[in-house]
């Protein structure tokens, strides 16, 4: 197996928080996932895998290569045991089974997701969380029931504001249980979903099996996995990663400063961006190298809610932007492959930029705002390459 372990080993959590299944599960059998071995290890377990540089060249990313975060050990699901609690401020609360939600009206679509702290490794000063570069990002076709359909066939309570979503995993050691609460509007929007396959198959477990939740645009934190209740509620979730985690500064902070906690926001849409997949790679100190000859540079754009309606790309460290092609797909929550022909004019050093435009007209920043959590890394990335004749 070719694993690259690049931070931290196995993550401290307390064994005797973890519940039995688990450890049944994890005991004598490799920890990373099969299939996703040629992944970027940040932790191995609970895992959290890094789609390596360059590798996310298409425009639906096979499970083998789609990234992966999670707080807590992975829960086993048995899908004849599992019931989708619907509870909280509905008339008529119920416990669904996987085949009752796979009869409802099933809605397809592509979309992101995307960590909030993908490109966190990016940010000085240093930040600390897991130091992801720029693949804590992947695409795939979800499909499963309308949140909305759920929420409405349970009785839905005019007056909820939130609904809160908890899957199977569980707190463990000083971790706690993981639940996030999504506001009634994005709820019931039509294209949030639950989903139950992914590009065309049930969920893997390691990606939310049996049911997780899409929330298109938005990042990744709010895509629940292993659901297991979704409650309707009339304020959002008090505990820690709803409360506490993956809130953003509402006014910019100065690098290495610090916010109070009234003066953060909860993550929702995320942020136009755009990076390279070819050259996937490439530092001043250790740059891309080409011949000089034509060459396609490639790479990936996307926008949240939005989007992409330009991609530009810069030779000269941004001095002058030439458009990029864009790909056909061309999706509200997915990204959008571009390309651009380049003939070096000569042999030498240059420096490679990318920037996307988005449809509600934002462009990246030259430097995305530092915050005291890493969030939201959306600079106009910068590539170093090298052209031997
Ligand atoms: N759902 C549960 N139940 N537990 C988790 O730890 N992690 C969230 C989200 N859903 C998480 C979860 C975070 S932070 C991210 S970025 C995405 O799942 C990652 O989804 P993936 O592992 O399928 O890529």
């Amino acid at each position: 197996m070719k694993l690259s372990v690049f931070r931290s080993g196995r993550r401290q959590v307390l064994a005797s928080a973890i519940g039995l299944p688990l450890l049944a599960q994890t005991q004598g059998k490799p920890l990373v996932f099969p299939g996703k071995d040629s992944m970027l290890v940040h932790n191995d377990f609970p895992e959290d895998l890094e789609a390596p540089p360059g590798s996310l060249d298409s425009f639906l990313t096979p499970v083998e290569r789609f990234f992966v975060r999670q707080h807590l050990p992975r829960p086993r699901v048995d899908e004849g045991q599992w019931r989708l609690a619907v509870r909280g401020m509905v008339s008529r609360p119920s416990a669904l089974t996987l085949d009752e939600l796979s009869k409802l009206a099933q809605h397809k679509l592509p979309a992101t997701l995307e960590c909030a702290g993908n490109g966190r490794g990016y940010f000085h000063p240093r930040v600390p969380g897991l130091q992801w570069t720029k693949g804590a990002v992947s695409t795939a076709e979800w499909a499963g029931p309308r949140l909305a359909d759920i929420l409405e066939r349970a009785g839905l309570d005019a007056k909820a504001t939130y609904a809160s979503f908890d899957g199977a995993d569980v707190g463990a050691g000083q971790t706690p249980d993981f639940v996030r609460s999504i506001p009634m509007r994005k709820c019931l929007h039509p294209d949030t979903i639950l989903a139950l396959t992914m590009n065309g198959k049930p969920i893997p477990p390691i990606h939310g099996f049996p049911a997780r939740l899409i929330v298109p645009g938005w990042d990744g934190a709010s895509w629940v996995k292993w659901v297991t209740s979704i409650t309707a509620v009339p304020e959002a979730d008090k505990g820690f990663f709803f409360a506490t985690a993956y809130k953003y500064p509402k006014r910019p902070v100065a690098p290495g400063g610090a916010a109070k906690p009234e003066e953060m926001e909860t993550i929702e849409a995320m942020p136009v961006k755009s990076v390279f997949t070819r050259p996937g790679a490439g530092t001043p100190a250790s740059p891309a190298k080409f011949r000089l000859e034509r060459t396609t540079l490639s790479g990936l754009a996307w926008s949240g809610e939005n989007r992409i309606v330009r991609v530009e790309v810069s030779a000269d460290g941004g001095s002058r932007w030439l458009d990029a092609t864009l790909g056909k797909e061309d999706y509200r929550y997915a990204w959008r492959l571009w390309h651009h022909e380049w003939t070096p004019p000569g042999a030498g050093y240059y420096t490679l930029c990318v920037r996307a435009t988005d449809s509600a007209g934002r462009t990246q920043p030259i430097e995305a705002a530092w915050n005291p959590s890493g969030y939201l890394w959306n600079s106009i990335e910068r590539i170093g390459a090298l052209v031997e004749a």
